[in-house]
């Protein structure tokens, strides 16, 4: 056992040896609280975890076994640091169906979208470099930036998400600075953490703004296709005409996280350095899961499966806006999401979020403080909360435990 004195002689140690990019790395205050949600007397609204109930395991062990029997001498092998062709003309193949017609040579496969967010930031950041992120924007895209070095800067948003006036105005100021913007992070379908869709015509704006600046887009689009209701809205990648936007995809909260498999879509000279920064970190995707998961598209199973995700999560929402519009106090309002996982809310100003968790916690429900969304020191009075984990029943229960936190602070 190390004494206290021997402990901090080991930091002071290593503080020296540890690279840049280490140092630049800082603890997740997400991947903390996620430790809640194994305390089976908390009722958890704290991480971004799909429901299990939602994981076609029947149908996957058939899978399996198939995959084992006929083709396990491939199954178990290496394989390309692209991704397995299979897979990659299944996904082709849904883009198609909305009209995104691809080549296999602009898609290639990750493993699951945050290695595309880290592989992105290392082919694209230099240290100092500017990268435009939403007022709140998801804490692994914000830490995989800044990892790197790079310098974040937020955007505000309002019920359809960043503001392309403010984002136009911020692109010519750092311009005038000096400063090396490279590229607008955005999550426009059901936005982590706001909830939020960015409408068609805003997209457009945001890609006619992209373009006077020359800057990039990253379009991180987990949650797309867990849509409740109203129209989809175009991709940015569909609203590309001049090759600046890298489209990331996964099958973390459409299939299941465990797979560690998803995707990203770019102009070939991205794919190309993305694929040599691919095979540093993993040399190739496990190419057992890309096997069984292209099974399963074959299969036709996948899209029923999401469509009883979809349906189990929208009554999971319903359930609790209800339980919001009937529990909470003056003064608290929230998000209505037409799909994903999240609803934020804004309190009180007087509320600090994260100062009221540790009270949340004695009443045995959490949540994530919003403040760590923001890469300014706004949001203290802003919380996300998650729909799709908790059973409905515990959804109706940790509203009223939330709500009574909440009124007692008020007091
Ligand atoms: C916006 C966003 N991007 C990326 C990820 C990472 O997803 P995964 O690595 O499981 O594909 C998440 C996970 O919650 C997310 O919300």
């Amino acid at each position: 056992v190390l004494s206290d004195v021997n402990k901090q002689k080991m930091k002071t140690l290593y503080t020296h040896r540890f690279s840049r990019v280490a140092g630049n790395m800082k603890r997740s205050a997400i991947r903390e609280l996620l430790k809640l949600t194994q305390r089976p007397d908390i009722i958890s609204f704290a991480g971004g975890l799909p429901s299990p109930d939602t994981f076609p395991v029947e149908d996957l062990k058939r899978i399996v076994t198939d995959l084992l029997e006929q083709d396990g001498a491939s199954a178990l092998q290496y394989s390309t640091t692209e991704g397995d062709l299979g897979l990659r003309e299944e996904l082709i193949k849904r883009y198609d169906r909305e009209g995104l017609h691809l080549t296999p040579d602009r898609l290639v496969i990750t493993t699951a979208s945050q290695q595309g967010l880290d592989l992105i930031a290392k082919i694209l950041l230099n240290p100092r470099d500017v990268v435009i992120c939403g007022l709140p924007s998801y804490l692994g895209g914000i830490s995989a930036f800044t990892s790197y070095g790079a310098q974040l800067v937020g955007i505000p948003f309002d019920e359809e998400g960043m503001r392309p006036d403010i984002l136009e105005n911020t692109l010519t100021e750092l311009l005038k600075e000096g400063k090396k913007v490279k590229f607008i992070y955005l999550i426009p379908d059901f936005q982590n953490p706001a909830g939020v869709t960015l409408p068609e015509k805003r997209r457009k704006t945001i890609m006619r703004i992209a373009e006077s600046f020359d800057l990039l887009v990253v379009e991180d689009s987990p949650y797309r296709e867990i849509r409740f209701e109203g129209e989809p809205q175009p991709l940015l990648q569909q609203l590309d005409k001049s090759g600046r936007v890298v489209t990331l995809g996964t099958f973390s909260k459409i299939l299941a996280p465990g797979f560690r498999l998803g995707w990203i879509i770019a102009p070939e000279e991205i794919i190309e350095k993305f694929v040599i920064a691919k095979q540093t970190a993993d040399l190739c995707t496990p190419i057992f899961t890309q096997k069984t998961v292209e099974r399963y598209l074959k299969s036709g199973n996948f899209d029923k499966n999401l469509q009883r995700t979809i349906a189990l999560y929208r009554e999971k929402r319903d359930v609790m806006l209800e339980g919001l519009h009937r529990h909470m106090p003056d003064g608290v309002t929230w998000t209505r999401p037409e799909g994903g996982l999240f609803l934020f809310l804004q309190l009180p100003p007087r509320i600090n979020a994260e100062a009221m968790l540790k009270k949340a916690i004695g009443h045995k429900v959490a949540f994530v403080a919003g403040s760590v969304f923001f890469c300014t020191d706004c949001g203290q009075n802003t919380m996300r909360i998650n729909f799709s984990y908790a059973s409905i029943e515990e959804n109706k229960t940790g509203i009223k435990r939330l709500a009574k936190v909440i009124r007692d602070e008020l007091k």
